[in-house]
């Protein structure tokens, strides 16, 4: 039996650790088991990694950066997420592969089939079945992220270009692949949007 994968994408401060949570929680009170990942940091040796790609002082190389999250993203795949899928479960993530072209690709501009290929040995090719896209205009995002702390990280503290690029990357990649992407518009409330969400998820566990 073979469980989900399932993926939250979209900028700093768009909402994915909200829906992740409701979506897990209403999985959840339905009777199925669900495992919570992240990347980066959803396994021990993941948390050390993110430490280091989003705190560490000093500049890290583009091609160093998107080695360290591909690193993070092959623990994560291997030790957690595909043995909870191959048990069956629902493992609902807060980012992946997506992630990386968008950010290491657009936004640090390294070629994307690149960045894409370097993820998807990483993981040796395990995708998700659906992924949530939450588009968000980047100054909103910056706009929610300022009223929830008052520290960024090394990406979050990226130009408003940067981010823009980061945006619009994320839209290509759900055009190109429309059967996998739920492309949500961020700026609807938290219960639409986690309607809408419940849909989609409940016709994929219908066609299982
Ligand atoms: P992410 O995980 O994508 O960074 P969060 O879920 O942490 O985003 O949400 C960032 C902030 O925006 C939080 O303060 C959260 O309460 C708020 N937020 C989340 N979803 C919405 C929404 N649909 N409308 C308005 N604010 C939201
Ligand atoms: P995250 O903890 O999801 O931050 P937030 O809750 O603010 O969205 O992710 C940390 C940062 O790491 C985020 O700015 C995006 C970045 N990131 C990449 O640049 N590449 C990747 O492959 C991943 C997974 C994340």
């Amino acid at each position: 039996m073979s469980g989900l994968f399932i993926t939250f994408e979209g900028g700093d401060g768009s909402g994915k650790s909200t829906q992740a949570q409701l979506l897990s929680t209403w999985l959840t009170d339905a009777g199925h088991t669900v495992v919570r990942s992240r990347e980066p940091g959803g396994t021990e040796l993941g948390l050390e990694l993110r430490e280091m790609v989003l705190h560490r002082r000093g500049h890290i190389a583009p091609r160093a950066e998107a080695l360290i999250y591909a690193a993070d993203r092959a623990q994560n795949i291997a030790t957690k997420v595909r043995p909870a899928v191959e048990r069956g479960e629902i493992v609902i993530q807060d980012r992946y592969l997506d992630s990386s072209v968008a950010y290491q690709g657009a936004g640090r501009v390294l070629d994307a089939d690149e960045v894409r290929g370097i993820s998807l040995w990483a993981a040796e090719e395990f995708m998700p079945d659906l992924t949530i896209l939450l588009d968000l205009d980047e100054t909103i995002g910056r706009e929610r992220l300022d009223e929830a702390r008052t520290k960024y990280d090394r990406l979050e503290a990226e130009e408003r270009d940067f981010h823009a690029r980061v945006r619009a990357s994320y839209l290509d990649l759900a055009a190109a692949e429309p059967a996998r992407f739920l492309l949500l518009n961020a700026t609807d409330s938290i219960e639409s949007i986690a309607a809408a969400v419940r849909a989609r998820v409940a016709t994929l566990l219908s066609s299982l």
